[in-house]
């Protein structure tokens, strides 16, 4: 009898300790405290027991019972706390933090299809690069003083983190399918750290050549940019300039966007400086195995910082903080 009870009791308890909510709870009081319960048959069932034996039994179950009480209450009372903590569903809810592509990105995805729109196709090419592509290939042969304009990061004699998306033409041409339009877009490294520099930058550079190709095709290219990224008031110009894997070269200016060319303090003149241009010069394309007296081409090459920051009409104090993941300066954008 007394090992019934026992059994009875440690059973009832793991019961109530696994109960999942109040429902179960409840049946398992009916079951085990219940008129009709196990604990309450085990008190009837005294009546056949000499007196004695009687009245110790019943103090067990009366103990059991106790037991089994003081473990439903507790039971109940962990459902009440677990009831405080539900979810109102008529609360306003907690907003989520949604993120937004960096400044740089966002100026990327834009520019793509702009280009994409005119035929040119995104390419893509080593950061870690050969000498040669770099420079040699580009007519600047080693120790020509015209490379000292890119303060190239050395890693060996011959390889270089690219200073420039220009170490792409040759590569590009070096494919062998003409005609080419090619846009690539890539991060630059260059010995520079200043308010106006990082020396991780991106640049992008466009390649087209085909039979024909004209300054005017480069002007129309470069307006066409411009009007779609900038806006459509905004004026392109070429000024010559001096590259060595162009000829002839340019320096393309776009007019400001706060004053529209008449000239403030952001921009002083009224252009702004976008990046260099040119038509590409016969020795490149020889480089690239390409005729030159049947091909000719005109490549652009120009920041991308600088084009999101002329687009914003921005003056960034220093540029550097575009890549010190401050998330007061990001969330600006
Ligand atoms: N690579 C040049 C630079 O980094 C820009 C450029 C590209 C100039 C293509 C002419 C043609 O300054």
């Amino acid at each position: 009898m007394e090992e019934k009870i026992q059994k009875l009791t440690s059973s009832a308890l793991t019961q109530i300790n696994q109960a999942q909510n109040k429902i179960q709870l409840e049946d398992l009081r009916i079951q085990h405290l219940g008129k009709k319960g196990d604990l309450t048959s085990v008190l009837k069932s005294l009546t056949q027991l000499p007196i004695e034996q009687r009245k110790k039994i019943g103090k067990l179950v009366n103990l059991a019972k106790q037991e089994i009480i003081t473990a439903f209450e507790r039971k109940e009372k962990t459902f009440e706390v677990e009831k405080a903590a539900w979810i109102d569903v008529t609360a306003p809810g907690v907003k989520l933090q949604i993120g937004h592509l960096h400044p740089v990105t966002a100026a990327i995805s834009e520019i793509v299809p702009i280009f994409e729109r005119i035929g040119f196709t995104r390419t893509s090419y080593p950061e870690v690069e050969l000498d040669y592509y770099a420079f040699e290939a580009l007519n600047m042969p080693k120790d020509h003083p015209a490379r000292d304009e890119w303060e190239t990061f050395y890693i060996t004699n011959d390889i270089v983190l690219t200073p420039h998306t220009s170490s792409g033409q040759v590569r590009e041409m070096e494919k062998g399918k003409l005609p080419i339009r090619m846009l690539n877009i890539a991060k630059c490294y260059r010995r520079q750290s200043d308010v106006s520099h990082t020396p991780m930058f991106h640049q992008f550079e466009g390649l087209l050549v085909d039979r024909y190709v004209s300054i005017a095709n480069l002007k129309g290219v470069l307006d066409y940019f411009v009007k779609a990224f900038f806006g459509p008031s905004r004026k392109s110009r070429i000024r010559p300039f001096h590259f060595r894997f162009t000829e002839p070269s340019f320096e393309v200016d776009v007019t400001c966007g706060v004053c529209d060319g008449v000239g403030c303090r952001l921009c002083k003149q009224g252009w702004l400086e976008l990046g260099g241009a040119g038509m590409v010069h016969p020795k490149v394309l020889e480089f690239g195995k390409i005729d030159p007296t049947i091909w000719s081409g005109f490549a652009f090459g120009w920041g991308v910082e600088r084009a999101y920051m002329m687009k914003e009409s921005l003056k960034i104090d220093d540029i550097r903080i575009l890549y010190e993941n401050d998330m007061r300066f990001l969330e600006q954008f």
